[in-house]
């Protein structure tokens, strides 16, 4: 194949660059975001190629013709986000649920009188599989233009056997199509159907019986899912459910300890889940069992602003020397929103996390949380060339600032302006 090179020129700051081998950070490194003032960056092909100081240019650039430039304007160029947690397949917003809140009722509330996630569930079910696939594309569309150069999308809002599959068919077609990569996870165990509610173990046993089989003769699902939690699956449940996911591979990527110190984080580390999210409840034992873990905790910080509820002890965790990522949680009940500029704000504002160590819980260690550490989250040659190129700004601290506001000028996926 003919080699093609990308040079981005002028560029403020070049951060996030990091050694191949390393996969994750975690406590004091997380603090740390390797970069270069006054940068160059080259790109081959789809991948990084090369970097280094302006000064430097011209080494640089010996023995290989520029094809084409990028000038970046003083702008910084940051590895592209990798949000490693959302629910983009859904077929309809539920703004009428947050009247409700904004009134008084709870998450919880409206979920036992039938909102929630049986209320999607009712809206997805009714929807073709060609719409529901339009209107994720047009999502995740908006996201990529916002900074998401990887993505995780799960089922969940099926919860019958065709349902669910439809969903993750989508998804499939969504991977297919899609210029950055997508992991599929399965998430059957999302709520109780209405029909199942005085029979939980019949819904558990479709999943396992009907739904897993099927899901992976067509390979549909990367990873498995359950909401462990208050009023939704209990640590039994979700034990069988993990341990049934085991038998085909599915690593477990769980909801946990967002409504209550359920044992959900405990449940999901002896599963060697490679994620457990939400954690908005996170005391001295989940943070004991996590450190002796390779599990990553993922916080969802949108869901904590949106829903009113504490959020994720992300400090105190790295403090204790565990990793942090964070990820969008993109869905229609607890974040209609799936900008991860926002979730950076939020880390900084609301967690107390510095801008270095938001920028490496949304890349390198979103990467590890989906396994693409190795290809994806950080400035590091070979890796695919998925960049954010920053309007033309003072200092990293100026994105999380700067909320709601777009610091983001272009996005490069695979080297490429999107
Ligand atoms: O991650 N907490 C469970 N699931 C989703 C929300 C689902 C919904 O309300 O539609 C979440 O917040
Ligand atoms: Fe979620």
């Amino acid at each position: 194949m003919m080699k093609s090179y990308t040079l981005i020129s002028n560029i403020k700051m070049l951060a996030g660059i990091l050694d191949k081998n390393i996969l994750l950070k975690k406590g004091a490194e997380m603090g740390v975001l390797n970069s270069i003032e006054n940068a160059y960056l080259i790109i081959e092909n789809d991948c990084i190629f090369g970097f280094g100081k302006m000064e430097d240019l011209n080494e640089g650039i010996q023995n290989i013709k520029i094809s084409h430039e990028i000038n970046a304007n003083n702008g910084m160029v940051l590895p592209a986000f990798v949000d490693s947690h959302t629910h983009l397949v859904f077929a309809n917003w539920r703004e009428e649920e947050f009247e409700m809140r904004i009134k008084g009722k709870s998450y919880e509330e409206i979920a036992v009188a039938g909102g929630g996630i049986l209320n999607s569930a009712k809206k997805l079910q009714s929807m073709s599989e060609d719409e529901l696939f339009i209107k994720a594309l047009e999502r995740l569309n908006q996201v990529i233009k916002q900074g998401t150069g990887a993505i995780e999308i799960k089922s969940g809002y099926g919860l019958t056997v065709h349902d669910e599959l439809k969903m993750l068919r989508v998804i499939a077609q969504l991977k297919s199509v899609s210029p950055i990569p997508i992991k599929a996870t399965f998430l059957g165990a999302h709520a109780f159907p209405a029909e199942f509610k005085n029979n939980r173990k019949g819904y558990i046993d479709l999943i396992i019986n009907e739904m897993l089989p099927n899901i992976a003769k067509e390979n549909l699902a990367d990873y498995f899912d359950v909401f462990c939690d208050q009023g939704f699956y209990t640590v039994e449940e979700t034990d069988l459910l993990l341990k049934a996911a085991a038998k085909y591979n599915l690593k477990p990527k769980i909801h946990a300890n967002e409504l209550g110190y359920t044992g959900g984080v405990q449940v999901g580390v002896k599963h060697h889940a490679l994620s457990v999210d939400h954690l908005e409840y996170t005391g001295n034992e989940e943070i004991d069992c996590l450190l002796n873990s390779n599990t990553m905790p993922v916080g969802l910080p949108n869901c904590s602003f949106f829903l009113g509820i504490p959020y994720m002890p992300a400090r105190a965790m790295i403090d204790a020397g565990l990793p942090v990522c964070l990820a969008s949680d993109y869905n229609p009940g607890s974040s209609p929103n799936g900008r991860m500029g926002f979730v950076v704000s939020l880390a900084c504002t609301q967690m107390k996390l510095t801008p270095e160590e938001a920028i490496n819980a949304t890349t390198i260690n979103g990467a590890y949380a989906i396994e693409l550490s190795k290809t994806h989250g950080s400035i590091t040659i070979g890796k695919n060339a998925n960049l954010i190129i920053t309007k033309p700004i003072s200092s990293l601290a100026f994105l999380p600032y700067n909320f709601g506001n777009d610091s983001v000028e272009s996005v490069l996926i695979n080297g490429k302006v999107y």
